[in-house]
C-alpha cells in the first residue's frame, strides 16, 4: 500500500479540489435508472482542459458503460495526444447529500493501464475510498498489477 496516498477532503491538492467538484457537477448528466448510482469522473489534460464523463447505462444492463471509461474515451476523441495527467471519480446515491465511496472497478482499470501505456506517462488516480478519506494512486498500472496488455499479443504499437 506504500506508493497510495491517503488525503482528508482539506489535504487534497488545489487542482484535484478543482477535479472533484467537476466531477460531482458532471453527475448530474449521469444516466443510472438501474442502479440509481451516478458517478463522475474527470480527467486533468497536459493542456489545462478539465474533461468530464458520466456512467450511463442501458436496459442490457452489459451495454452500459463506467463513468471513467467515458471521460477517457471522450479525451480521447476530443484531444487526441493531450497527456492526462489525473482522473478523478465521485459517486453518489440518487437523492444523496454526500458522495459515496467508490473506487475504480476492474474494467476501466484495464482501459486506464492502456491509455497510460498509450501516452507513455502515468496519470494520478484520485478516488474517495471512505467517508473522508481520498486515496491517490501514482497510476493506472498501480491499481492493476500484472495486467494483460499488448506485449502479451506481440503488439509493437
Ligand atoms: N460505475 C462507474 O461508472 N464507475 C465505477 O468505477 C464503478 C461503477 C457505474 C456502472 C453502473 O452504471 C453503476 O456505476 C453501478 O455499478
Amino acid at each position: 500500500m506504500s506508493d497510495f496516498i491517503s488525503r482528508t477532503q482539506s489535504e487534497l491538492a488545489e487542482d484535484e479540489t478543482v477535479l472533484i467538484a467537476k466531477a460531482e457537477q458532471a453527475i448530474i448528466n449521469a444516466y443510472a435508472p438501474y442502479s440509481s448510482f451516478l458517478v463522475g469522473a474527470a480527467v486533468l489534460l497536459n493542456n489545462g482542459v478539465i474533461v468530464t464523463g458520466t456512467n450511463q447505462e442501458n436496459a442490457a444492463y452489459p451495454s452500459g458503460m463506467c463513468a471513467e471509461r467515458v471521460v477517457l474515451y471522450t479525451a480521447s476523441s476530443q484531444y487526441p495526444g493531450e497527456i492526462i495527467l489525473k482522473l478523478v471519480v465521485v459517486a453518489k446515491k440518487m437523492g444523496a447529500p454526500h458522495l459515496s465511496p467508490a473506487t475504480c472497478c476492474g474494467s476501466c482499470r484495464q482501459v486506464m493501464v492502456e491509455f497510460e501505456q498509450r501516452q507513455e506517462n502515468p496519470f494520478k488516480v484520485v478516488m474517495l475510498y471512505s467517508s473522508n478519506e481520498w486515496i491517490i494512486a501514482p497510476s493506472a498500472v498501480s491499481l492493476l498489477p500484472f495486467s494483460f496488455d499488448k506485449s502479451s499479443l506481440g503488439v509493437q504499437r
